[in-house]
């Protein structure tokens, strides 16, 4: 008997350079299931139709991608810890028809971590240091939190959003404006870019990593892979971890959800994606 076909998707606008698609339809492959993952271009005001017809065709979760992870909030009959924390969704599930919403984001910042940065490295009891504060670091800092970070400093261009982010995650956060950035990253065990800059196409990061005697150095944008951070880090010895992992373990969560099955990153992946 033909199993029942598992429905998946990622809703955005635009949705056509998502690489969910890829990360998603390889591992249904290489798990040998019984599954769809499709791109859905959804308006902002068709949301609510859009997800609407979704449920009417089965769908058994979804990913959700720019601009919709603040307004789906109000679409969810139940949001999770994290979702709430970070102040966006990124993954639902449905179950009895209603939607489950949950934030990826934060798991696939800690799990890239963890498994790229030296043998034995945890945060635990150690001091970050954040640059910007968009939603990408909301979900960073509360990730550095949750895993026992001792300290994270924010640091941001415009300092009142820095200040938000501390506010909302709590614990043992502080904001500092960007001038700031060359004299905090001395103290840092670990740096970590949330910002555009060092994307093809943005204005580069401008940070002068000489101070910086041990720390780990994170960048979550990943095109280019090697960012002029990730290659100055480099240059002074320091180990770094790249962001498309982010990007694949973040998606190893809705997956789990939808399929009961938590799938592995592997480099065949990586190069796929990547490609
Ligand atoms: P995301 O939600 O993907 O994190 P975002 O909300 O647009 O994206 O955040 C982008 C981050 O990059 C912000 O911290 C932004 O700083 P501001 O809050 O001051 O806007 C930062 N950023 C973008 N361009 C910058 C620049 N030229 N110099 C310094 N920071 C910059």
């Amino acid at each position: 008997m033909n199993r029942p076909v598992v429905k998946t998707g990622v809703i955005g606008h635009p949705i056509a350079h998502s690489k969910s698609p890829i990360i998603h339809s390889y591992w249904i492959e290489k798990y040998g299931l019984s599954g769809s993952y499709e791109a859905f271009d959804i308006a902002p005001q068709a949301l609510k139709k859009g997800v609407s017809a979704l449920l009417d065709q089965g769908i058994s979760g979804f990913n959700v991608t720019v601009p919709h992870k603040i307004a789906i909030m109000g679409l969810c009959d139940v949001l999770s810890p994290e979702a709430l924390a970070i102040g966006a969704v990124n993954t639902i599930s449905v179950q009895n028809g209603k939607l489950l919403g949950t934030n990826s984001d934060a798991f696939g910042f800690i799990e890239n971590l963890n498994q790229n940065a030296p043998p034995d490295w945890s945060i635990k009891g150690k001091k970050a240091l954040v640059l910007g504060a968009g939603g990408a670091a909301l979900a960073v800092v509360y990730a550095l939190i949750e895993a026992g970070a001792l300290n994270v400093v924010v640091v941001n261009r415009t300092l009142d959003k820095a200040q938000d982010v501390c506010k909302k995650i709590g614990g043992n956060t502080d904001a500092a404006s960007w001038d700031e950035r060359d004299s905090l990253i001395k103290d840092a065990d670990l740096i970590v870019n949330t910002t555009s800059l060092g994307m093809h196409g943005q204005p580069p990061l401008e940070i002068d990593l000489s101070p910086v005697s041990h720390a780990l150095v994170s960048d979550i944008v990943y095109a280019p892979l090697m960012t002029d951070l990730l290659t100055q880090a480099q240059e002074r010895g320091l180990p770094v971890v790249t962001g498309i992992g982010m990007l694949l373990h973040q998606a190893r969560a809705g997956f789990a959800l939808w399929h009961g099955i938590m799938p592995e990153v592997t480099p065949e992946l990586e190069t796929l994606v990547l490609s």
